[in-house]
């Protein structure tokens, strides 16, 4: 499909910012250790992508089983066994010891702790997420969990629309409870939501995940919706149950279990399309629109004044003590780092009828040419992030959550390219570590770094067609079989102390040979 190699990272453009920005290779070789005291590295996964075993042990669907279900990946799979991580987890924690991560990034499965959204806690779920940390804590590896990435419970959605209702919120605060209070013994970093900026557009506005609302003409073959006013209020719950959460860890469990709390936004970055004053503001209006729309209200305790204006009524407004819960209600943000979008501005005007997040924001919508255009990286844009944080929101600490290459499924590639022999990927992670660590050194308060993925798993949107593994599976065995790439054994060799970016025999100076 065109949209897979589109959305396949081509490298241009890396060089040329790396080699202006660090001395000659070999002249002074990074190593973990240029890193901040105490920075770490990791790799992750999410539990819809990861763990399979989607129906047994009282687990119940999510709304991304019923989405997968109805065909709509773009391969048609499913994640019902994916990586089956459920049944394999020592194994994999060994792989992860062996490489030397400090932590893993991971989920915990809503439908599969609390099957019917409230109530009734799960014990095979407890049972499983317990053995997963003490596994990891065992071999050293600290687990850095995520309590809500994407898989809500369907009978949620099914009661109440799930998002759309301020019941939402209740909910998923008595859930995360059930988290802190049994796993916070040992966790020490949680995630409250991930990406909740991109979840209500893709939901809501677009509609091509679940729940698949939207309404015309913004979106494909919707069965209701409204994409005018519906993607501001999925998003503002997500932002309310996230403050509620962080009260509620902070006023009960901080204290005794001593962790830090966050939120992980998707952090695209956006470029103007061309040289236009026009697009270059379209592109900072929409820098706002993405990570304003959650960075505002958490650091300032409202949403970005240009979405105020322009969104007006349909925004919902923080109240006074509502803004107050809010603001602050972080120790750290997440960002998952992947792609450059190149942003058009458009003429709107305030009569214009009917709008959604794009025209609000004025701009395009860079996903609309998406079979078009090549999806762009480039190692800069981390950087750009990266300031960005540090002169808006008072650089805040920052983990990058995720960052990382996919490629193409097989049939593209021989098998051995594709099981083992990913040097792009491992290209891709030295360049923008490199670029991390230059910032890091300029005073960005980056604190860590994960990899994505750990293993190869059903991708959101793209189920199996594009893999972002350090390890591969093969998941055509039904042992799904693991494999260890070459980018995981130099990511090992970092990981132990070695060079960000060694120098190959044949390159080094003939004296070190
Ligand atoms: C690696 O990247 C290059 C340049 O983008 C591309 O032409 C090549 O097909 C990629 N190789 C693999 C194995 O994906
Ligand atoms: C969306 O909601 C707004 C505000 O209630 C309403 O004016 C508009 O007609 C609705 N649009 C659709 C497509 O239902
Ligand atoms: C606003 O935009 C609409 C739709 O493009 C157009 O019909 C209308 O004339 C415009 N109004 C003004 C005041 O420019
Ligand atoms: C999308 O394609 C249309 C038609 O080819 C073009 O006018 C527009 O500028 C393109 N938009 C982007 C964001 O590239
Ligand atoms: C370093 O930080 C300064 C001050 O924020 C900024 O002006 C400069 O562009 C940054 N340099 C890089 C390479 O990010």
């Amino acid at each position: 499909m065109a949209l897979l190699r589109v959305l396949t990272p081509p490298l241009f453009l890396s060089f040329f910012f790396v080699a202006a920005l660090t001395t000659p290779r070999g002249a002074s070789a990074l190593t973990r250790r240029d890193f901040p005291e105490g920075f770490v590295f990791g790799a992750g996964s999410s539990a819809y992508q990861v763990e399979g075993a989607a129906s047994e042990d009282r687990r119940k669907p999510s709304i991304w089983d019923t989405w997968s279900h109805q065909g709509y990946s773009f391969d048609g799979s499913t994640a019902d066994v994916s990586a089956d991580q459920y049944h394999h987890y020592k194994e994999d924690v060994k792989l992860m010891h062996n490489m030397g991560l400090d932590a893993y990034r991971f989920s915990i499965a809503w439908p599969r702790l609390i099957p019917d959204g409230r109530g009734q806690i799960n014990p095979k779920g407890l049972e499983y997420y317990n053995s997963l940390i003490d596994e990891l804590i065992l071999n050293g590896i600290q687990p850095h969990v995520t309590i809500y990435h994407f898989d809500l419970p369907q009978v949620l959605q099914d009661e109440y629309g799930g998002l759309l209702s301020p019941k939402f919120i209740e909910d998923y605060t008595s859930y995360a409870e059930v988290c802190f209070k049994s796993f916070g013994d040992r966790v020490k970093h949680w995630v409250t939501v991930n990406e909740p900026n991109i979840e209500p557009i893709g939901g809501y506005d677009t509609g091509f995940q679940p729940p698949r609302r939207c309404s015309y003409p913004f979106g494909v073959d919707c069965a209701g919706g409204n994409s005018s006013t519906e993607p501001y209020i999925a998003a503002h719950h997500l932002l309310l149950a996230h403050a509620s959460a962080v009260s509620l860890y902070r006023e009960k469990y901080k204290e005794t279990q001593g962790g830090q709390i966050g939120i992980t936004l998707l952090g695209w970055w956006h470029e103007p399309a061309t040289n236009t004053p026009q697009d270059a503001a379209a592109a900072r209006r929409m820098t706002e629109f993405h990570i304003g729309w959650f960075m505002h209200p958490l650091v300032y305790g409202d949403y970005p004044p240009v979405m105020r204006s322009r969104v007006g009524a349909r925004l919902p407004v923080l109240t006074a003590p509502v803004s107050k819960k809010v603001r602050r209600s972080f120790d750290f943000i997440g960002f998952n780092h992947y792609i450059i979008m190149r942003i058009r501005s458009i003429d709107t005007n305030s009569s214009q009828q009917p709008r959604d997040y794009y025209v609000d924001a004025a701009v395009q919508n860079p996903a609309d040419n998406i079979s078009k255009v090549q999806v762009e990286t480039a190692p800069w844009s981390l950087s750009k992030l990266l300031e960005h944080l540090k002169l808006n929101y008072g650089n805040p600490p920052v983990w990058i959550h995720e960052n990382g290459y996919g490629s193409a499924a097989p049939g593209a590639l021989s098998k051995t390219e594709y099981d083992y022999d990913d040097a792009n990927r491992t290209e891709f992670l030295q360049d923008y570590l490199e670029v991390l660590q230059l910032s890091t050194r300029n005073g960005s308060n980056a604190r860590g770094y994960f990899v994505w993925s750990f293993l190869d798993v059903f991708e959101f949107l793209f189920g199996y067609q594009l893999r972002f593994g350090l390890c591969g599976v093969d998941m055509s065995d039904p042992g799904r079989t693991r494999y260890v790439r070459n980018s995981a054994r130099w990511y090992s060799g970092f990981l132990h102390g070695g060079e960000l970016r060694p120098v190959a025999q044949s390159e080094k100076p003939y004296s070190e040979k």
